[in-house]
């Protein structure tokens, strides 16, 4: 099984923590050339320090932030007049939680922004060098809400399925250059961002938060949060040779929680 990246340069977006940090470091130790994109310079740096150098690769990192499309353009268009990109991770920080009718209008807009739209811009500005290269890998963090909606998450669920359908249709577009383009959805997973969750439900429901983590275990088969590494495994086999076949997927690494849709 080829699973090498020697030679391939990755864009690992949100990557200064959690997921896409976990994604990174996989993607350094099979020879990736990575580069970390999230919005605090302090982190990227250390974040930087702690990928792995396999095959003399030059780590780096780009500030940008996802709620502004114009930083995300002129961060992507630095990165491609220097070198192709072989390898996109699209993700960023999750939506802010709550009940779908409550939702303000600009939360919906905002999401669409954050989530999609500047995926789309990623999109646009790296495939001309995936083209030439023959090798493209685009994976999209998304959820698990893709296949079942989460409660708590309205605006969130409302907008990733709005971003798995964007990505069937990319992955339907680029198969013919060898550019793939597939979903990740992570269950429940131990990073800033579920103990934010997490917290956010508790002060809600004036419950302890030891309470709240119990009720999310008892849905969960394995009965244990995911570990970012886990996530990150998968995200980093779709991005190797051995996964050049498989495309317009959802994978779930969720310890059993999804039903079948
Ligand atoms: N953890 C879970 O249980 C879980 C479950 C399902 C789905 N997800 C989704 O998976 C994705 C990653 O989650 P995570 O748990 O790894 O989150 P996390 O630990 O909060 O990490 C988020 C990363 O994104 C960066 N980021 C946040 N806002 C950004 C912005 N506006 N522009 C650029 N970078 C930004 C953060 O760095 P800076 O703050 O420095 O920008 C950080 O590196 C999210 O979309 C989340 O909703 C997570």
């Amino acid at each position: 099984m080829e699973l090498s990246l020697k030679g391939k340069t990755a864009l690992i977006c949100g990557s200064s923590q959690g997921i896409g940090l976990a994604t990174a470091k996989e993607l350094a130790i099979l020879g990736a050339e990575c580069i970390l994109l999230a919005r605090n310079k302090e982190s990227l740096q250390n974040a930087v320090e702690s990928l792995a150098v396999e095959h003399l690769q030059e780590h780096s990192y780009v500030v940008a932030d996802f709620r502004d499309t114009r930083q995300i353009e002129d961060a992507v268009k630095g990165i491609i007049s220097r070198k192709a990109v072989h390898i996109l991770v699209n993700n960023t920080g999750g939506p802010k939680g709550g009940p779908l009718i409550d939702a303000d209008t600009h939360e919906f807009t905002d999401t669409f922004q954050q989530h999609l739209i500047c995926n789309h811009i990623l999109v646009q500005a790296v495939i001309a060098g995936m083209t030439a290269a023959g090798y493209g890998r685009i994976i999209n963090i998304i959820s698990t809400s893709v296949k079942t909606p989460l409660k708590n998450l309205g605006v969130s669920n409302t907008v990733r399925w709005a971003v798995a359908s964007w990505a069937k249709t990319l992955a339907g577009e680029l198969a013919p250059y060898g550019i793939t383009v597939n979903n990740v959805l992570p269950g429940s997973t131990n990073t800033t961002r579920l103990k934010s969750l997490m917290a956010a439900i508790a002060t809600k429901r004036n419950a302890p938060i030891n309470t709240i983590e119990e009720e999310m275990l008892s849905e969960i088969p394995m009965k244990r949060f995911g570990d970012a590494k886990e996530i990150a495994a998968a995200v980093t086999f779709l991005a190797t040779p051995a996964a050049g076949y498989i495309t317009g997927i959802n994978i779930s690494v969720d310890g059993g929680k999804t039903p079948v849709l």
